[in-house]
């Protein structure tokens, strides 16, 4: 029996167990099996193998180039960095336009990673993809509020849920892919309120970012925790490292060393 094998890996019963025993759920992104192994061994609940990965890896704009493809490669590399958090992989964008589209993907991410479960972004109208693919057991994770492969379309990033309306249709949403059997959802730059009230709603827990304290746990992309960026982490954050001011530094020394004439009586 592997390593991998004996250790206890949470599943959504735990994740959901824990919203009901009021623990707080800590979920961060990963796109590598060295941070997912660092990470996992910190004990976090839940990684995300994100489409941020087209940001904050890939160096796009948006997320709407990453590929399937780009989505397999990394979440195997996470998941065999793991064996404690549950591991979560995004659909990228277009793949799960219609519930037939969406399960064909989940299956070849799952069959080709070895992920426990597949995050899809919508309100409303992805309740039908998420309840196709709960039917066919595969475990899935809602995302509402600013969905970043509906940039263009939503017409940039900012906080929803300020006009009345857009805040019933959000907990409306909430509401459709709890029923369609999403185990959690991720509520992303909601007005904290709004997103308090979707928490005290909801069964399934609500993992929030950029949200307020009040949801059931919370998600940061690694690399604005870290402070590995070479831009400016979004407000919400809060850094808990500067790794790209270590990485500079180290990179700096390094290029002086190597640069600087040696004297030949030295090292040898
Ligand atoms: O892609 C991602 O990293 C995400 C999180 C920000 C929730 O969807």
């Amino acid at each position: 029996m592997s390593v991998q094998s004996q250790a206890k890996r949470l599943t959504t019963r735990d994740i959901r167990a824990k919203k009901r025993s009021g623990e707080n759920l800590a979920m961060l992104t990963a796109y590598d099996y060295v941070t997912a192994a660092l990470l996992d061994q910190a004990g976090i609940d839940i990684l995300l193998v994100g489409d941020s990965l087209g940001n904050v890896v890939l160096g796009h704009e948006t997320t709407l180039p990453v590929t399937l493809d780009d989505m397999i490669r990394h979440a195997a590399a996470v998941q065999r960095g793991t064996n404690h958090a549950l591991v979560v992989c995004d659909l990228p964008f277009g793949t799960a336009t219609d519930p037939d589209t969406a399960l064909r993907n989940a299956v070849a991410l799952l069959q080709q990673t070895g992920v426990q479960a597949v995050k899809i972004e919508g309100g409303a109208a992805a309740a039908p993809i998420v309840s196709r693919l709960v039917g066919q057991g595969i475990a899935v994770m809602a995302h509402i509020g600013l969905t970043p492969q509906s940039v263009h379309q939503l017409g940039g990033y900012y906080r929803h849920g300020k006009q009345e309306e857009e805040a019933r249709e959000l907990i409306a949403s909430a509401k459709a892919l709890q029923a369609a059997g999403a185990f959690a959802i991720v509520l992303e730059f909601l007005v904290p309120e709004l997103a308090a009230e979707i928490t005290q709603l909801l069964d399934i827990p609500t993992i929030g970012i950029g949200s307020g304290a009040d949801c059931a746990g919370q998600v940061l992309v690694i690399n604005d925790l870290i402070g590995l960026s070479v831009t400016p982490p979004p407000g919400f954050a809060k850094p808990k490292a500067d790794v790209a001011a270590i990485v500079r530094a180290a990179a700096t020394a390094y290029i002086a060393e190597v640069k600087t004439p040696k004297d030949p009586s030295l090292g040898q």
